[in-house]
């Protein structure tokens, strides 16, 4: 029999959306369970192996609400964990072997011994997992490394929409990240304790789920092949339960920050879009490239450097924030296109837009993160909703830039963005790295139903895969979901 030992907790402080009642047309997922997942994903376990898990692991994916293809240039992120998690059942084995199935490639299970695993080997889902236990044996640090004969088994379930946009494949590497650090313990001499982490909040937890998530982007990186930034694995390792985390990627220190529309009547729409976006092909590599040798024509480590420190543009109203953050886009991008021209002799071969977008949402965040401050303050309605106003604009602004400048959108993601904004949205904008994916909105609540409505019954008179709505509660960060005494 299982003992729960300990299942993570949801803040009192987590709010959700209102009960969205299933409407003609869209199609609304339903919200996870935890238990209910603890408990699949154990009889799944068995049923592969043969025996029972001694723990089961979870982390969520992450909806980033503002701040996209910025973190590897330094910008400042903030996502906010899902409710949608990735949950992993596992086993320890002291012969070195790590095998792994996964409810969503039944028929693809996989053996591998740890130590034979090198980069450019393995192909698909498991990089993301073998991957992991590379990289926490490459420069994971010694309690991180894995004891040399330590293996696993492992069985997988995902409920972050896999291609959505909202991070799987980060929420993947961080149940993993936990299941295998965990799970190692008996086999160390020293063992990282890392039961009720999503709970703690000091520096030192705080710091071992950073080096975490290095292990997790090295995986990511070097072993699925996928050259994307820090976001997705600091969001899935380090977020605070139920808050939007302000992530400075410049050294990638952490600011929590309470974000609750729902008080003022508020709601995100999030949709997955049902056209799977990939990073591994070229198209969010050939940008990264782009934006980073922009900073190294212009002499900086990171892109964010060639900006002021401070960009909130404190106290000055919103016209005329959004004209100074215009012309500071501007000379910066030309400064960068010509600095690149000095270096290379010849105009850049990528457009300027991608250029331009890194700065437009780098200048974006601190205001949405000055503006978010300023509703944990104001409490005069009127005041509010102007906030919020500004707030659904910053979104809007930063959908128009990856539409036009960085050109990662398509038609569908056009469209839903398009209806959301004609259905009374303050703003809306794409998720993630684009190509595909979700679509997220900040709503009044009682518009999600008929716009939810009105976007399922556009696709279906284009022809497109129908869309998926995914109601919205704040999630917490990847943790043991419960351990076998
Ligand atoms: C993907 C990457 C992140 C980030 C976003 C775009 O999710 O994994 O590192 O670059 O795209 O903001």
């Amino acid at each position: 029999m299982f003992h729960v030992k300990h299942l993570s907790q949801k803040d009192d402080s987590m709010t959700s959306s209102p009960e969205i009642s299933p409407s003609l047309g869209a199609h609304w997922e339903s919200l996870p369970d935890d238990a209910q997942e603890i408990e699949r994903v154990r009889a799944s376990f068995i049923s592969a192996y043969g025996y029972e898990p001694e723990g089961v692991w979870s982390a969520p994916g992450r909806l980033n609400l503002l701040g996209e293809y910025i973190d590897f240039l330094g910008g400042t992120c903030l996502p906010m964990p899902l409710p949608y998690r990735t949950y992993i059942a596992g086993s320890a084995r002291t012969d070195g072997v790590l095998r792994a199935a996964s409810a969503q490639m039944p028929a693809d299970t996989r053996t591998v011994m740890i130590s034979d695993i090198v980069p450019g080997q393995l192909k698909g889902w498991f990089t993301y997992v073998a991957g992991v236990a590379w990289a926490m044996n490459q420069e994971g640090g010694r309690d991180i490394a894995l004891p040399e004969h330590f293996g696993a088994d492992l069985y997988i379930n995902s409920r972050v929409p896999v291609g959505g946009g909202l991070s799987s494949s980060a929420a993947l590497e961080a149940s993993t990240a936990l299941a295998l650090l965990d799970l190692s313990c008996p086999q160390r001499e020293n063992c990282v304790e890392i039961d009720r982490a999503a709970q703690d909040r000091s520096a030192a937890n705080d710091a071992l789920r950073a080096r975490l998530a290095q292990v997790c982007i090295n995986a990511e990186n070097t072993i699925a092949g996928a050259q994307t930034g820090g976001l997705d694995q600091s969001a899935a390792l380090r977020s605070l339960p139920g808050q939007a985390l302000a992530i400075d990627f410049r050294d990638f220190s952490i600011e929590p920050l309470h974000v609750a529309p729902e008080q003022d009547g508020l709601a995100w729409l999030v949709i997955d879009t049902n056209t799977p976006h990939e990073l591994i092909d070229g198209g969010f590599a050939a940008r990264r490239a782009a934006s980073e040798s922009a900073s190294h024509a212009l002499g900086y480590s990171f892109l964010r450097r060639a900006l002021p420190e401070d960009l909130s543009f404190a106290d000055v109203p919103e016209r005329e924030a959004k004209a100074q953050r215009a012309n500071r886009v501007d000379s910066c991008t030309n400064a960068a296109m010509l600095a690149l021209e000095d270096a290379e002799g010849t105009p850049p071969d990528f457009p300027r837009g991608w250029v331009r977008h890194a700065f437009h949402d780098m200048m974006l965040v601190p205001r949405a993160i000055y503006v978010l401050k300023a509703l944990e303050t104001t409490a005069e309605p009127q005041e509010r909703q102007k906030l919020y106003k500004e707030l659904g604009h910053l979104l809007t602004e930063s959908f128009v830039s990856m539409r036009d400048e960085l050109r990662v959108s398509r038609v569908e993601i056009d469209e839903t963005v398009r209806l959301c904004l004609e259905h009374g949205a303050l703003g809306a904008r794409i998720v993630g790295g684009g190509f595909g994916g979700a679509v997220m909105a900040l709503m009044p609540q009682e518009l999600l139903e008929s716009t939810a409505d009105a976007i399922a019954h556009l696709y279906a008179s284009c022809g497109w895969a129908p869309p998926r709505f995914l109601p919205m509660r704040a999630g917490y960060a990847a943790d043991i979901a419960y351990k076998r005494d």
